[in-house]
C-alpha cells in the first residue's frame, strides 16, 4: 500500500490521472473500474481533456461501474449510469459495447450480479479500479460488516449513507435503500487500486482504514492487503494519520530509490 499525500483536491486528481495515463501507455486496452460521487469528478474532467487533446485514446478501453442504486433505471438523474454518461462517457471516445454497468432494475438480480462477475473475468479482470471512500469507511457500497470476500450483490445502504447521499435527492425518503455493488472480493482482484479521498470529513475513515486493524467494520481497511493499492489523499483527508510524516518522507524518496536500484544494477551488470 502506498500512501500519497498531496496538497489539495486538484493535485490528487492530477496524480491519479498521471498513473492512469502511464498505465494506459503500457496497455491501450485497459480495463477500468469506475466510481461515482463528488471525488472522482476532477479525474474524469482531466481524462476528458487528455482525450480531447488526443493524448489518451479510449477506443480500446473497457469500463465497469462499481455500483448502482437498486430501483433507479439508467435515465434517472440520480442513477450512477446517468452520472457516468453525463460526467464521463459521453465526452470521450469509448465504445458503447465496452461500457458495462450494473443495472438498477434487473429482471433477476442474482443472475445479473453473477453475469457481471463473469463479464469482468472475460475481459481479463480489472487493471485499474478507482475508489472513493464513505465517511464510515465504505468502498463501493460495501458498508461496514460486509464480508471481506464478498462478490457483486445486493446490499442495504447504511442509514448514515442514506443521510449523506440525500443531498442529491429531494429528501431523505427519496434515497433508495438498496443497491448493487462489486463485492470486496471483486474489488481486491483488481490489479491496481487507486483510492481517492479529499477533505476533513474523510480524515477519520482514512486514518482507521490505513492505520487501524483490517476489519469488516471498516471495509476500506482491506486495502492494506492489496499489493498495488495507491491511496491518494489531500492534506485535509490525511490530517489524522499518525505516520503522516513517514508517508511523505517515503514519497519524497521514491525517485531516489529507483535511481539507487538502477545504479546498483548497472554496477553489477
Ligand atoms: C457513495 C459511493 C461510493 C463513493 C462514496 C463517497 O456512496 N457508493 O462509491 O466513493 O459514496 O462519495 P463522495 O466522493 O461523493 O464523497
Amino acid at each position: 500500500m502506498e500512501i500519497i499525500i498531496k496538497e489539495d483536491y486538484d493535485q490528487i486528481c492530477e496524480e491519479a490521472v498521471t498513473i492512469i495515463h502511464q498505465t494506459w501507455k503500457k496497455k491501450n486496452d485497459l480495463v477500468l473500474g469506475l466510481p461515482t460521487g463528488r471525488t472522482p469528478l476532477g479525474v474524469y474532467n482531466r481524462l476528458i481533456e487528455l482525450n480531447q487533446n488526443q493524448e489518451i485514446d479510449f477506443s480500446r478501453v473497457v469500463a465497469f461501474s462499481l455500483d448502482e442504486y437498486l430501483g433507479l433505471n439508467k435515465d434517472h438523474p440520480q442513477s450512477f449510469a446517468y452520472y457516468m454518461e453525463k460526467n464521463f462517457y459521453r465526452h470521450i471516445n469509448i465504445k458503447k459495447e465496452n461500457i458495462f454497468r450494473l443495472e438498477g432494475t434487473p429482471k433477476d438480480v442474482d443472475r445479473h450480479c453473477q453475469e457481471y462477475e463473469e463479464k469482468i473475468k472475460s475481459q481479463g479482470g480489472l487493471d485499474v479500479l478507482i475508489l472513493g471512500i464513505g465517511r464510515n469507511g465504505h468502498i463501493g457500497f460495501n458498508e461496514p460488516s460486509s464480508s471481506l470476500s464478498s462478490r457483486t450483490r445486493v446490499k442495504t445502504l447504511a442509514e448514515e449513507t442514506v443521510e449523506v447521499n440525500s443531498r442529491f435527492f429531494e429528501n431523505k425518503d427519496e434515497v433508495p435503500r438498496f443497491c448493487l455493488t462489486m463485492g470486496i472480493g471483486t474489488i481486491m482482484e483488481s490489479k491496481m487500486i487507486i483510492l481517492l479521498a479529499s477533505g476533513e470529513d474523510k480524515s477519520e475513515a482514512v486514518q482507521k482504514s490505513m492505520e487501524g486493524p483490517v476489519t469488516a467494520s471498516v471495509p476500506a481497511s482491506i486495502l492494506q492487503l492489496h499489493p498495488q493499492a495507491k491511496i491518494i489523499i489531500d492534506q485535509k483527508a490525511a490530517s489524522r494519520l499518525i505516520r503522516r510524516d513517514y508517508y511523505q518522507w517515503v514519497y519524497r524518496n521514491k525517485e531516489r530509490v529507483s535511481d539507487f536500484l538502477e545504479r546498483k544494477k548497472t554496477i553489477s551488470d
